[in-house]
């Protein structure tokens, strides 16, 4: 077995143009539930070779068939040629936020934290008021397309997620069409040390692994259905809440 550096390993990684172009010609021949069906293939395949769950593998043969899963999961979307590396678009603090805002939200979130459900990676729960209001206003929407080439429009899914236990965890995956892009707004993040603290992580077939960690009133905008991303596992006393708006684009709305 070879093993390698991250660094050195991305070194040896190759898809040859003719690969690449026979696999866009079999993505356009596909329908949704055979493409949605591959991508989930993909990336579970991927996944599963990561080591300790988060982190990219150090054997060459592992981390080549690791590039050739994040490239073609990519590549299945029509508007892969879009899509940033790490398919982040934007990470910052967005020119809709001010302090008044931030605090309705952060307000409405901790509101609406005891009626939040356990769907296993965190607790979640449809948005308030306040949420919908912003989400429907198109600030969110104008801010998106200042960073985002496709044709996205709201999928009208807006949800308040709460990591708080200590161990939770979500591990690396891709999301649906309904939400394939997503504007995720940090609402608050206490810990005990920073080093340790969870993260957003996403990957990319080239560069490996970015690891995000927000602070409250920044976002990152994200194509979540076409990388694989999660959340580092929560530590002790650790407390997320998150205001996620999603996004679909209108070539699948057409299928
Ligand atoms: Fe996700």
């Amino acid at each position: 077995m070879v093993v390698l550096s991250p660094n050195e390993a991305s070194q040896h990684l190759t898809i040859t143009n003719d690969a690449f172009l026979s696999f866009r010609a079999l993505a356009e021949s596909l329908t949704y539930a055979e493409r949605n069906e591959l991508k989930l293939a993909l990336s579970l395949k991927a996944a599963a070779l990561f080591e300790n769950c988060y982190e990219l593998p150090t054997d060459v043969e592992k981390r080549q068939t690791v590039h050739e899963c994040l490239t073609y999961l990519r590549a299945l979307q029509p508007y892969y040629h879009q899509v940033p590396d790490y398919g982040v678009a934007f990470i910052g603090w967005p020119n809709f936020m001010t302090k008044a805002l931030l605090a309705q939200l952060q307000t409405e979130a901790v509101d609406l934290r005891p009626e939040a459900n356990d769907n296993n990676y965190q607790f979640i729960t449809q948005e308030g008021p306040i949420a919908q209001k912003l989400a429907e206003s198109g600030k969110v929407q104008d801010f998106v397309r200042r960073y985002v080439l496709g044709n996205f429009k709201s999928s009208h899914i807006q949800s308040y997620l709460y990591y708080d236990h200590h161990g939770q965890k979500n591990e690396p995956h891709v999301d649906n069409e309904y939400t394939a892009l997503t504007c995720m707004i940090s609402l608050k993040h206490t810990y005990l040390d920073e080093a340790k603290a969870s993260a957003t992580v996403f990957y990319d077939a080239n560069k490996g692994r970015k690891a995000c960690r927000l602070i409250p009133g920044e976002a990152v905008i994200f194509y979540g259905a076409s990388t694989l991303h999660g959340r580092l596992t929560v530590q002790p006393e650790e407390e997320v809440h998150l205001l996620q708006i999603s996004f679909v684009h209108e070539d699948f709305m057409s299928t």
